[in-house]
């Protein structure tokens, strides 16, 4: 969720108008906790602590000794070697922590937790532990908001670190955390996921990254990479999220982004990406969600879009295509969201968009469509979200009163002077700031909606203060 924080403009414009957007709905219960979830380490944390033989297993010394050192760095919630000498031993342990049996019979931490209580939180001067990749039984690492003051680099030990095991490296909101990506993460081997989300990482994403085939999840969003997307990136045969949203990458998406034949969430907005959608994400046959939003992209669609038949949230707005709307996009029968808004679209709205019965969204705003508004866009059940302003759409407005209704104020058609509401449905009228065919009103245009919603607020504000005032007045005497 906090992906979404300020720097995504259109979420909280939607806030006002609904409760919850449906993308967040999607990224919270689809994407982020699941991986955070369905990794079968928590689990294996606890079961491994037999409660009959707490007495016979200790840590290995050496094992101790480098937790301490990582905890000294990280936080000074406790003096953490008098208040928990034993951080492994059940019963004795630190929040934030979970180790589990292993060589010798003896205790290793497999999971580390910091920065959000109940773990310890993170000093000021807390920066990067390069030791984490010495502890050879540690699965997963979760630094949330730890490194926020003092600069600090994601560092490696000079040694090889191949002895490592961790499965997922999660570093998220660490304004402090600078530097590149280290191409030596690559030696992790195990990695499943990696999420390095909002940070201040700079650099290219470098190329070895992509030879980690195991990886499931990768999420480098909200950093200021540069460079281009490397074509490597093919490799990831078991990727199934891949989030490199709001960065500053250029070029082309690499055509290999075809072969990530598991993928189901693919973010790409807020680049500075050029060229088209490649023909190749045809073969993202279990893909639901694909953002390309605020980009440079230009161009026709994929001719085989329409095989992208999972697709349930697309995400589009602001690039420069200029180019007719495809009507294949009517055969995405799962959609939901289909936002191509700010993006110079031209021609009709495609008579198949009808078709897109699970419709929730669409957002063409601001493109140059013309023609009318098809007939079969009144059957959408589903739409609670209708903006089809600043266009050049004309005709009558095709919409019932029930339909009208039904959208009230999410419904947007201003912008578009040669558009006009039938006279059976001009009570609605004022709702949606149109004309009505045939008059001429010289502030039809204009759309009342804001000027509506604080007035009627006001009165109520108003009728608030009268009765404030009666009832005081009542208790006075
Ligand atoms: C539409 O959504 C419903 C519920 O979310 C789902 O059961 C149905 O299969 C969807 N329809 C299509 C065509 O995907
Ligand atoms: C429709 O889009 C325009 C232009 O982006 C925006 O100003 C307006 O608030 C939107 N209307 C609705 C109902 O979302
Ligand atoms: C409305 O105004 C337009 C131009 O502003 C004009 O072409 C049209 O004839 C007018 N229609 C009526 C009914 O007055």
């Amino acid at each position: 969720m906090l992906e979404l924080r300020s720097r995504e403009p259109n979420i909280s414009t939607m806030g006002r108008c609904f409760s919850i957007s449906p993308v967040l709905l999607f990224l919270l219960f689809t994407f982020s906790p699941p991986y955070a979830l369905s990794l079968p380490i928590h689990e294996q944390g606890n079961e491994q602590h037999p409660d009959n033989n707490v007495q016979s297993i200790d840590m290995d010394p050496v094992e101790t000794e480098t937790l301490f050192k990582i905890m000294e760095t990280m936080s000074s919630d406790r003096n953490w070697r008098v208040s928990n000498p034993h951080p492994c031993k059940p019963g004795s342990s630190w929040p934030g922590i979970e180790c589990k049996t292993g060589e010798h019979n003896r205790l290793y931490v497999s999971r580390l937790d910091f920065g959000t209580p109940p773990n310890p939180t993170c000093k000021a001067t807390a920066t990067f532990p390069s030791e984490i990749f010495d502890l050879p039984y540690l699965q997963s690492v979760f630094f949330f908001h730890c490194f926020y003051h003092t600069r600090t680099t994601i560092s490696l030990p000079q040694h090889s670190i191949s002895t490592s095991s961790l499965q997922q490296l999660s570093l998220r909101s660490n304004p402090a955390l600078v530097g590149p990506i280290p191409p030596q993460l690559s030696a992790l081997k195990s990695l499943q996921v990696l999420t390095l989300t909002q940070n201040h990482l700079v650099g290219g994403i470098p190329e070895e990254i992509f030879t980690l085939t195991s990886l499931i999840h990768l999420d480098l969003s909200y950093n200021f990479l540069t460079g281009t997307i490397p074509n490597l990136l093919g490799s990831l045969k078991n990727i199934e999220g891949l989030d490199l949203s709001y960065n500053l990458l250029t070029g082309p998406i690499p055509d290999r982004i075809g072969q990530l034949g598991l993928l189901q969430k693919l973010d790409l907005s807020s680049n500075l990406l050029t060229g088209g959608i490649p023909d190749s994400i045809e073969n993202l046959n279990f893909l639901v969600f694909l953002a390309l939003s605020n980009n440079r992209l230009t161009g026709k669609f994929p001719e085989g879009l329409a095989k992208l038949e999972s697709l349930e949230y697309f995400i589009m707005d602001d690039n420069p295509m200029f180019v007719p709307l495809p009507h294949e996009l009517g055969r995405l029968v799962k959609l939901q969201e289909l936002r191509l808004a700010n993006s110079g679209y031209s021609g009709n709205i495609p008579q198949s968009f009808s078709q897109l019965l699970n419709l929730s969204t669409l957002s063409l705003q601001n493109n140059r469509l013309i023609g009318e508004i098809p007939v079969g866009l009144t059957g959408l059940s589903h739409i609670y979200h209708l903006n089809l302003s600043r266009n050049k759409l004309s005709g009558v407005v095709p919409f019932d009163p029930l339909f009208l209704k039904r959208l009230g104020r999410n419904l947007d058609l201003s912008g578009n002077p040669g558009l006009c509401l039938d006279k059976s449905e001009a009570y609605v009228r004022e709702n949606i700031g149109l004309n009505v065919c045939g008059s001429n009103r010289s502030d039809s245009l204009v759309q009342p909606l804001k000027a509506e919603a604080s007035s009627e607020f006001c009165i109520s504000i108003y009728l608030l203060d009268v009765l404030c005032l009666w009832a005081l007045y009542q208790l006075l005497l």
